[in-house]
């Protein structure tokens, strides 16, 4: 059977930057607002005051020092509270091709490879921009590519459920060159009113060239095997689905934004995610000695030296499992390709890594790849 290997990967990073002591700005202000608008109910018990935000609390619980958006003033406008992202017509690129465009084109760059010789597009991410046409078949076109395309969602693992698709067929030798791109604008699904969760998100676009191995123009990463497993949570959950408007008057449901319960998912997605990457490694007769490099999920700190210890069996050491996550926060799907993105180019030839992702599904999703060429 063909091997398949990665040849190239690109990263498009927004503009716009809010640093935590920014956000918490921004947040207490708003809460204030609401305080005292809401002052008789608070003062009555009929409704909750909103508690203030930290840096020191998001900076301790998370990693997280900062996070890139595609709109700064809305988020940050205590009236606002969301990105300002105009509606485009019909006729104007979408704002998730536009991303994408950015880092396929890297992508290919690196890989050596024009965009017509593309024919397959899967455009992964964790929300959508519109049901259909598939955003994935508008970025086909915007770039010139051939073949076919279309979009795919695993939440925080699209991407490597996307590699995993692309790589069978190009395994199966059904596509040649695959580009598997992933624009995730978090920006627009978190509920920046609420502290819980309000520091969590960023925004980015990945992308990444899957052709076969023997095709490669130059340093590459053969893809040994993936992985991929789901299990039924509600813990992580979105509820803004086609049928919103459809059934409800209803304004301004929390639920139709980005909902988790923190705490559990920390508790039941650590051992789920080790256990994955520990029976990966053992089916494909690789020792987690034998790995030069973790590039995990970025979703939590705490969450990523857990399960690194949890791999190797001892503290990793910085370089062997890099962080983007105080820079990017939790970009989605994109988080761990932006660090193999960033932190892949020094291995050696024969040097083995893992890629993996993590999150609402569950799901859990793994790439062995090694270094070559
Ligand atoms: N500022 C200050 N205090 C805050 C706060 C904020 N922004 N947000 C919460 N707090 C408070 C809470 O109210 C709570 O107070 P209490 O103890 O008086 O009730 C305390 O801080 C601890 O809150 P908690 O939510 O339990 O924090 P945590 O240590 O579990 O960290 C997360 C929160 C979300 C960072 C952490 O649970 C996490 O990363 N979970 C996994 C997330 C994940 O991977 N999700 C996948 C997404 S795709």
């Amino acid at each position: 059977m063909t091997s398949c290997a990665i040849t190239g990967t690109g990263v498009f990073t927004p503009r716009e930057s809010i640093t935590n002591d920014e956000l918490v700005q921004a947040f207490n202000a708003y809460a204030d607002l609401y305080n005292t608008e809401n002052a008789a109910a608070i003062a009555a018990g009929e409704m909750a005051a909103k508690d203030p935000s930290s840096s020191e609390f998001i900076f301790a619980a998370s990693g997280i020092e900062q996070r890139y958006v595609m709109d700064k003033s809305g988020v940050l406008d205590p009236a606002v509270m969301h990105p300002h992202l105009r509606v485009r017509s019909d006729d104007e690129p979408s704002i998730m091709a536009e991303m994408a465009l950015a880092a396929c084109r890297d992508a290919l760059a690196q890989a050596g490879r024009k965009a017509e010789e593309v024919d397959l597009v899967i455009c992964a991410a964790s929300n959508h921009e519109r049901p259909y046409p598939a955003i994935a078949v508008e970025i086909q076109q915007l770039l010139g590519a051939g073949g076919f395309a279309f979009d795919m969602n695993v939440a925080c693992s699209s991407a490597t459920f996307g590699m995993q698709a692309a790589a069978d067929m190009i395994r199966a030798g059904s596509v040649r060159c695959a580009l598997v791109v992933n624009p995730e604008i978090c920006s627009g699904h978190l509920e920046w009113r609420d502290r819980d969760c309000h520091f969590i998100f960023g925004d980015v676009c990945t992308a990444a060239v899957l052709e076969p191995s023997d095709a490669a123009n130059g340093a590459h990463f053969l893809i040994h095997s993936t992985r991929c497993a789901t299990q039924f949570s509600n813990n992580i959950r979105n509820n803004n689905g086609f049928l919103r408007r459809a059934h409800d008057q209803m304004q301004d449901r929390r639920d139709m934004q980005f909902m988790q319960e923190g705490r559990k998912v920390f508790k039941e997605v650590l051992p789920l995610v080790s256990k994955h990457i520990l029976s990966h490694l053992e089916d494909a007769g690789v020792s987690a000695d034998s790995l030069r490099r973790l590039w995990l999920h970025q979703a939590n700190k705490s969450m990523n030296d857990f399960i690194g210890r949890k791999v190797l069996g001892r503290v990793p050491e910085p370089h062997e499992q890099p962080n983007i996550l105080q820079d990017y926060a939790n970009t989605s799907s994109a988080g761990s390709i932006i660090a193999f993105s960033k932190y892949s180019a020094d291995l050696e030839p024969g040097d083995l890594g893992l890629i993996c992702s993590f999150g609402a599904g569950y799901s859990v999703g793994s790439v062995l790849v090694e270094r070559a060429g």
